[in-house]
Formats: structure tokens, C-alpha cells, sequence
């Protein structure tokens, strides 16, 4: 077939009602659609055709549509399947079956990534750095020794979901305050996790010609954060444009660092990206302490890539525009076709 009329498909997830969390988390949801229309730009700038489709209640009207389009290229962009974020893997797992290529990661390394508690097992096995943890289904009473302060998450989520300024903890009685609001509001367990104090790094990745690459370093600035307000990115902070902690974190692209320091983390990034399996692109967060040690908070195998995210703006930063991006990322895709 000839080049220029190669099919792409988008899939994403979308929902109109949200089953667990906050009425506001549907806005994570929504973020999806900013993207599509830029994403078509960039299919058609090189010139293939575009389909689009969105993965709402059920899967089989997906199967139908796939067969009847026969799409050379998925591009994945679903983050969850029916609201659940543990089911993102699916959607490359079916395409595996259809036999039908698509960007991105495959299903283990999603499946994997959604479970922050073996990420970070994983992580330590290779001597890697990450906050020590521990996982809680129920409340925990009281903890020893002084580990304050602490956050609690939700074990498998993404998009700061459930995480905001109550997140932070500094003792017993809000630690379990915190514990029953993940299970109760998540279903699911709480990530409990050593608060680590200090500069917060995105990095996002590239694969491209057998070489996994870094893009340009971004950093979230907190110094305008309000005093008496945790310095995290949750929810509020990423998603809510009215919010102070939206106002007040600054996202620094390219990150101010020392070249050493810079080498160290493009380089951890890398060796995460590879030992997780990532594939095409990726992001990995990170926050370095006081001392200069390094940690990874977590491995993104399913970044946002919509225009306004970090990871577009990485992508304008190096220099690349984003229909350069998506042909670079359907490219790579359409070479592993059988
Ligand atoms: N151990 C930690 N120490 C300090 N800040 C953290 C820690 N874990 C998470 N955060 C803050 O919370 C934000 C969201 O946490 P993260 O684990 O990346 O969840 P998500 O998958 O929802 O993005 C991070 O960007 C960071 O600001
Ligand atoms: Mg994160």
C-alpha cells in the first residue's frame, strides 16, 4: 500500500459518568479531547488518513470498528478502560491479538506502571531510588518511629487523582484520615510513602532510532506556593486553572540544573524507561532532596501528550513541532507492522 494512504486510528477512553473518586476528576477525563484535534493535524500533515473512536461502556462496538476500518496504526491514547486506570492495558493487549500495531508501551509495562508499590519494588531491586513505602487496606492506627510527614495515595491511579493538600500527613490521626478517604472515595488501597522535601523533575522520553533519548528537562516551581500548602502537584494543581496551587506551580522547561546534575538524571531516566519495558515515549517524575539524591515518584508509560501538557511542551522545546512528534511516533509503530 502506498505511504500516503495509510489508515490511522485513534482509540481513547472517555466517560460520561465517573463510577469512584471526585465529581471533579471527570476533568482528567475530558483533557483527552483537547488533544485529538491536534493529534489529526499532525496524522494528516503526513499525509495518512484519520479515523477516531473513543472506548466508552463496551468493547465489542471497538472490535466492529476495527475490523470494518482495518487501521495500518492504532494510536493509543486510552489512559483507562471503563474508569478503571488498571485496565489501560487492555486496549494494547486486544490490539496484540487483532494483530494490529499501535504507539506506545505495550500491556505488561502498563500494567506493570499502574502498580506504583511494585514499580517501586522493582526500583529498589536495582539499587534505584524511591520513597520508601508501605500499602494499607485498612487504617493503620498508629505508625512507629518518626517518619512523619508522609503522603497517602491511591496505589493505582494517575493524574494526581485523589491526592491534594490533605495528602501530605504529619501524624497518626490525619495519616488515617487519609488512609479511609483513598479507600473509601478510590476503592482501593493507599500508598503510603517517605514525603521527600526538595525539587520536582519531569522527564520525558523518546525513542527513536533504536536510542532512547531524553527531551529537554522540565521542573515544577514551587516557589510561589503559598505558605501552609504542601508543595505537591496534585489534582488541583495540574487540573484546576482557577485554583492557587494551579496558579502558583510554574512548570520550568528546560529545567535549571547543573550539568552534572542534569547528566545524572537524563541518564536515570533512560535506565528507568529501559527497565520497565517503555516504549516509543514515555515520562518519568522525579525529586531530588537536599543532598542531591535522586528519587523516582513514578514511571509514566502512558503520558499525557496533549498540547498543553509537559510532555508537548518538551517536544517545542527540543525543537520538534507536534506533528512532528505524532509522525515520528506513528513511524515507529507502523516498523513494527507483521
Ligand atoms: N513521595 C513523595 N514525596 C514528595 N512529593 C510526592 C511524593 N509522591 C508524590 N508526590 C507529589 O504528588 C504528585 C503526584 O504524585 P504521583 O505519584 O506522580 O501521582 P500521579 O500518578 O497521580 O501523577 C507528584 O507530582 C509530587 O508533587
Ligand atoms: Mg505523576
Amino acid at each position: 500500500m502506498e505511504e500516503s494512504n495509510l489508515k490511522v486510528a485513534v482509540l481513547y477512553n472517555l466517560l460520561e459518568r465517573l463510577e469512584k473518586g471526585e465529581e471533579k476528576d471527570i476533568l482528567a477525563e475530558e483533557a483527552v479531547h483537547e488533544e485529538i484535534g491536534s493529534i489529526e493535524e499532525g496524522v494528516r500533515s503526513q499525509g495518512y488518513q484519520f479515523f477516531v473512536m473513543a472506548v466508552q461502556n463496551e468493547i465489542d462496538p471497538i472490535i466492529h470498528w476495527l475490523k470494518e476500518i482495518r487501521p495500518d496504526v492504532v494510536f493509543n491514547l486510552c489512559e483507562s478502560v471503563y474508569g478503571d486506570a488498571c485496565m489501560e492495558m487492555n486496549i494494547p493487549a486486544l490490539l496484540d491479538l487483532l494483530r494490529i500495531p499501535y504507539t506506545g508501551s505495550p500491556p505488561l509495562t502498563l500494567g506493570l506502571c499502574q502498580d506504583k508499590g511494585k514499580v517501586k519494588d522493582i526500583l529498589s531491586s536495582q539499587g534505584i531510588l524511591t520513597p520508601r513505602y508501605k500499602i494499607f487496606d485498612r487504617e493503620v492506627g498508629s505508625l512507629k518511629g518518626n517518619i512523619f510527614p508522609i503522603i497517602v495515595k491511591p496505589l493505582h491511579e494517575d493524574g494526581s487523582l485523589g491526592i491534594s493538600k490533605d495528602s501530605v500527613v504529619y501524624d497518626d490521626e490525619s495519616l488515617n484520615r487519609q488512609i479511609r478517604y483513598v479507600i473509601e472515595k478510590y476503592h482501593q488501597p493507599a500508598l503510603v510513602e517517605e514525603y521527600i522535601e526538595g525539587r520536582e523533575l519531569n522527564v520525558g522520553l523518546m525513542e527513536t532510532n533504536g536510542k532512547v533519548g531524553p527531551l529537554p528537562i522540565s521542573e515544577i516551581d514551587y516557589s510561589e506556593f503559598p505558605e501552609g500548602i504542601p508543595r505537591i502537584c496534585g489534582y488541583e494543581a495540574k487540573w484546576m486553572q482557577e485554583s492557587i496551587e494551579y496558579q502558583k506551580s510554574k512548570p520550568v522547561c528546560p529545567a535549571p540544573l547543573e550539568w552534572v546534575m542534569q547528566k545524572r538524571v537524563e541518564h536515570l531516566a533512560i535506565k528507568v524507561f529501559k527497565l520497565f519495558g517503555c516504549r516509543d515515549y514515555a515520562r518519568v517524575d522525579m525529586r531530588i532532596d537536599r543532598e542531591g539524591k535522586i528519587y523516582i515518584l513514578e514511571v509514566n508509560p502512558n503520558p499525557d501528550i496533549s498540547p498543553p501538557s509537559g510532555m508537548a511542551r518538551a517536544i517545542r522545546v527540543q525543537g520538534m513541532t507536534y506533528s512532528e512528534f505524532i509522525g515520528k511516533v506513528i513511524h515507529k509503530a507502523l516498523q513494527r507492522k507483521m
